[in-house]
């Protein structure tokens, strides 16, 4: 495993990936604590044979998520594949603010694995949940990790471009879209631009588009006062902010990360659009 390791890091790779690499090569029966010791013992042909295969998907700059298929997002585990994007730690920024306050029914667009809305609804007991993506891949895996995670009876998955195929009304909808501009997929790391759904990623143009769409849309399915809360990139937060203005939204906040970067947009429908609209 040192040897594997000094290859990860000549690459440029992190040298730790190596230790979590070869659980993956012993099974899901090995926890991590438990390697050094198995490891004093000769490693078994076909466990060294799913080891190598590993580190040449690691070195191809295959994400780690996706070569063992899994990735831990807020409280669980949560099954990754080429067509999703590997959750990432800064979009608990997001689960975070959602759960500063009670929801019943809810909406995600753009659910990927589904870490969201699963990690809300099993934060929610009562609550029911939409999860919706443009891709028939992701919305198989969001299906099976709701399945996986036991909030099955309480999740419905439909594809849907944006808020196009949505039916019903929630009181709260909550989006992390592809945000990244046309011009900035090329500084990209390559585990990231070559090995992530690039539908995930980049919705071309200036990377605004999903949120202009949302903001144009999402107001006709949210009760009065219901919150709508978007994932955004660092340097988002004012066009994303005068879009939801535009649209009649109030009340908007900006929350950062844990890096204090500028990570997610939420605003309010206002409590009674009649009176506004009659003057
Ligand atoms: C940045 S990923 C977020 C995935 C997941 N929600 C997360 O936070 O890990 C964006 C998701 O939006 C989906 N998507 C892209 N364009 C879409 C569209 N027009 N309508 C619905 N979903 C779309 C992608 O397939 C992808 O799953």
């Amino acid at each position: 495993m040192n040897a594997a390791g000094a290859r990860l890091e000549a690459a440029g790779i992190a040298r730790a990936d190596a230790r979590v690499l070869m659980a993956h090569a012993f099974g899901p029966d090995m926890p991590r604590h438990a390697l050094s010791e198995r490891l004093a013992q000769p490693l078994p042909p076909e466990t060294a044979h799913r080891f190598e295969e590993a580190i040449a998907a690691r070195l191809s700059r295959q994400p780690v998520s996706q070569i063992i298929g899994a990735r831990l997002f807020w409280k669980d585990s949560f099954r990754v594949t080429r067509d999703t994007l590997d959750p990432r730690p800064e979009t608990e920024t997001l689960i975070a603010a959602a759960l500063e306050a009670p929801f019943t029914r809810l909406l995600d667009l753009g659910t990927g694995t589904g870490c969201i809305l699963i990690s809300l609804l099993k934060s929610m007991p009562g609550a029911q949940g939409v999860g919706t993506d443009l891709s028939p891949e992701a919305l198989e895996v969001a299906r099976g990790n709701g399945v996986d995670l036991g909030v099955d009876p309480r999740a419905r998955w439909i594809a849907s471009d944006w808020l196009a195929q949505v039916t019903g009304e929630f009181d709260l909808i909550v989006s992390n879209p592809p945000y990244i501009a046309a011009d900035e997929m090329a500084g990209l790391s390559p585990d990231v631009r070559d090995w992530e759904p690039h539908l995930a990623l980049s919705p071309g143009g200036d990377g605004l588009e999903p949120y202009r769409v949302m903001a144009r849309d999402a107001g006709a399915h949210l009760t009065p006062g219901g919150r709508l809360m978007f994932e955004i990139g660092p340097t988002q937060a004012a066009a994303v902010s005068a879009e939801l203005s535009a649209h009649g939204f109030e009340r908007i906040e900006i929350r950062p990360d844990l890096d204090g970067r500028d990570r997610v947009v939420l605003a309010y429908k206002p409590m009674d659009t009649g009176a506004r609209a009659r003057g």
